[in-house]
């Protein structure tokens, strides 16, 4: 029995969609790659493989509907406990996504972005994630941001621990911390909150990611894995979106 909150997998085309009420901002988990593979017989490696050639269609088709953000939880702080191997192939994806996808990334006006920790990537991870950022950092369109050794508590902390300081050296007076200044201290500062957030895979959980920024975010779930995951899917996500009424705590 499908839930309101779940893809019913009816066809959604772009021409259908309310082009004035766009997510500002969309998350995506993208999970599912391991099932997909096994499905197929491969190694789960394939299924990031697959996962990865799977990014810049929807952020092409994010760029076109007039996203602003789209947000893609690449690698969580929780990660590392996956099988050395694993690790080792997820950390190559960037060297080999960005020369593959940078022209057409950059032909859509596109701006790279990473929130998460630099500390603990390897050198040749970092190294074509930074070289992306500061080729397109003066792209007007979407922001193409990556979650890369990402966790939402450990972005909290780091922020209370930031705005403690702030406020012990003088500069951050206790009376003035209100939520807009607390989002000033986290890894999205300066981003909307995300207005939608996807996960694939059937998995109907959020799993660390962004926690204090999705407070209000209209969720939407998927059993489709992330490696199957069309444009046409991303337009149902969008159109289940504009039918939802949002309220913020309001009537
Ligand atoms: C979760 O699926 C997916 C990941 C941990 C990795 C997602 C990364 C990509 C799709 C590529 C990102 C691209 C770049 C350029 C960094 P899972 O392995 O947990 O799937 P399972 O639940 O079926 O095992």
């Amino acid at each position: 029995m499908l839930n309101w909150f779940q893809s019913k997998g009816s066809k959604t085309n772009a021409s259908e969609l309310d082009k004035v009420n766009v997510p500002r901002h969309v998350a995506v988990i993208m999970d599912g790659n391991g099932r997909w593979a096994k499905q197929r017989g491969l190694p789960r490696v394939a299924g990031h493989h697959s996962g990865m050639k799977n990014v810049r269609k929807i952020a092409v088709a994010a760029s076109k509907l007039g996203v602003e953000v789209l947000t893609l939880y690449a690698f969580s702080t929780e990660n590392w406990k996956r099988p050395k191997d694993e690790v080792e192939f997820l950390m190559k994806l960037p060297q080999e996504f960005f020369p593959l996808e940078i022209d057409e990334l950059m032909a859509n006006n596109v701006q790279i972005r990473m929130i998460g920790w630099e500390r603990g990537l390897p050198e040749h991870t970092l190294e074509p994630v930074k070289a992306a950022m500061k080729r397109t950092e003066n792209n007007t369109g979407l922001i193409l941001n990556f979650a890369l050794n990402y966790g939402s508590r450990a972005e909290m902390l780091d922020g209370i621990r930031n705005l403690v300081a702030d406020v012990q050296n003088g500069t951050l007076a206790p009376d003035m911390i209100d939520e807009d200044v607390y989002s000033g201290y986290l890894l999205t500062k300066g981003l909307p909150d995300p207005d939608l957030m996807i996960r694939t895979s059937g998995e109907i959980r959020i799993s660390n990611f962004l926690l204090w920024q999705m407070a209000y975010s209209e969720l939407w779930f998927t059993d489709k894995f992330w490696p199957d995951f069309t444009t046409d899917d991303f337009y149902e996500a969008i159109a289940e979106y504009q039918r939802r009424a949002r309220r913020y705590g309001g009537v």
